[in-house]
């Protein structure tokens, strides 16, 4: 089997980690990849973004699954145009990534499909969105409709606040064509988890739930991320809610998804509060595995990802995917100096070769230069995931590799599952 996986981030290398895993023998490409996935199989040097020439490459290396990592090529078209060629792809089709490349188309289908959700109003004029605003209670959140990196919601205290937002956004473009249109919207209480879904469009199978650290800083502040660290279980997700999300959130989204003749395919991420009642909202859909929340769900794997991964990309039902029960895992994204903003680039790297056997080191930001030396190329340059018994514990191996792995400018939060470390201690 000749696997492809598409993107160059730390998802991308902690998929190919995995995949290997389960079948030491396929032959691994990535695309552009980075200097982790170079140790597992052979970087071709073409930028995610790239459709042409991503399309030419599968018909040169004769690739048999590609998995596309990022919402960008996904939501260009990447998988209609690799799938009107014949090849298996694992990923939705550009009209069914919308569900998260549009907010706006998001929140439509949420609502027909009676999914809870934020109440939401979408806009593309100024004026009607600050009469909007002057009526709303807050505090409330305004947010461009479009692709943005992460960077494109504003939890806004006040209503001045969210007018300036919604200014910012749709008369001086801040987020660029992503902000043609913005939502305002009602501010959800709670706590946050991931759920990934691997799905044809119609069964589920989930993967062990995750949850993802936006702020940058510890104790959740400064400016939102990327995402820098994750965990996984979250014990506030239990089997009964599990269920729910299944009756209430996925099964519905996916029916009304096939009626608008969108059917998804690949994985449905669900990123949801769960108020103090313990009830699922949706805050967002993806339409991907997430990054970083795919560094600490795919080592909990016990395998059958491949299969599952093939077969929907052949169009068949999802396959089981097992997980461990008697694990826990996190990962500590390490930052460049000046990330999410200005992040610095070009410092060495060292990685102490001695590193606990239960920690696993992605690369996300990293490149070589032609001496060989690895060098800081990115704002979330690793993570350091470890997997242990516990989230304390697993989070307690983290930090120490995290500590040892050393570059001029490298920072990182010291809580990450800070929420589950709290609950583990009030157990006790
Ligand atoms: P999104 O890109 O939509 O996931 O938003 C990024 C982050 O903003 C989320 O992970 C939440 O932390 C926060 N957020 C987005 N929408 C809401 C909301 N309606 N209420 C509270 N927080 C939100
Ligand atoms: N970690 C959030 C995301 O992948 O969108």
């Amino acid at each position: 089997m000749r696997i492809l996986v598409v993107g160059g981030g730390g998802r991308e290398h902690a998929l190919l980690w995995t995949l290997r895993r389960e079948d030491p023998t396929a032959e691994f490409f990535s695309a552009p990849g980075n200097p982790g996935t170079a140790s597992i199989g052979t970087n071709l040097p073409i930028a995610a973004d790239d459709l042409a020439g991503l399309a030419q490459a599968v018909g040169h290396s004769d690739i048999d699954l590609t998995i596309i990592g990022p919402e960008a090529p996904l939501a260009g078209g990447l998988a209609d145009r690799l799938r009107a060629e014949g090849r298996a792809v694992f990923g939705p089709a550009a009209a069914a990534a919308q569900l998260e490349a549009s907010k706006a188309f998001s929140k439509e289908v949420m609502r027909r499909a009676d999914v809870p959700t934020a109440d939401a109003r979408t806009f593309s004029s100024v004026d009607p969105a600050l009469a909007h605003i002057r009526t709303h209670p807050e505090p409330l959140v305004v947010k461009a409709s479009g692709l943005a990196a992460g960077k494109g919601v504003i939890v806004c205290e006040t209503r001045a606040d969210a007018m300036h937002a919604v200014q910012s956004i749709l008369t001086d473009r801040r987020f660029g064509d992503a902000g043609s249109q913005v939502l305002v919207e009602r501010f959800l209480e709670g706590e946050e988890t991931s759920i990934l879904a691997v799905t044809d469009g119609e069964d589920v199978v989930l993967l062990p739930p995750s949850q993802d650290h936006k702020r940058k800083d510890e104790g959740d502040t400064g400016p939102n991320t990327g995402g820098m660290g994750a965990y996984s279980p979250v014990s506030i997700v239990t089997p009964e809610l599990l269920a729910r999300v299944r009756e209430e959130i996925l099964a519905p989204t996916l029916l009304e998804m096939r009626r608008a003749g969108a059917r998804f395919t690949g994985i449905l991420y669900a990123g949801l509060m769960i108020d103090t009642a313990g009830n699922p909202w949706v805050v967002e859909f993806n339409c991907r595995f997430g990054d970083p929340e795919a560094q600490v769900v795919l080592p909990l794997l016990r395998g059958g990802l491949t299969e599952c991964l093939a077969g929907v990309a052949r169009g068949q039902p999802p396959t089981p995917i097992p997980a461990r029960s008697d694990a826990a895992s996190v990962t500590t994204v390490l930052a460049a100096r000046g990330y999410p903003e200005r992040p610095e680039k070009g410092a060495e790297i060292v990685i102490p070769d001695d590193l606990h056997p239960d920690v696993i080191v992605f690369h996300a930001g990293t490149k070589r230069d032609e001496a060989g030396t690895l060098r800081v190329s990115g704002g979330r340059v690793l993570n350091v995931t470890a997997v242990a018994s516990d989230v304390d514990e697993a989070g307690r191996l983290s930090r120490e590799a995290a500590e040892r792995i050393t570059f001029d400018g490298k920072h990182y939060r010291r809580d990450i599952g800070w929420r589950e470390a709290e609950r583990i201690a009030q157990a006790r």
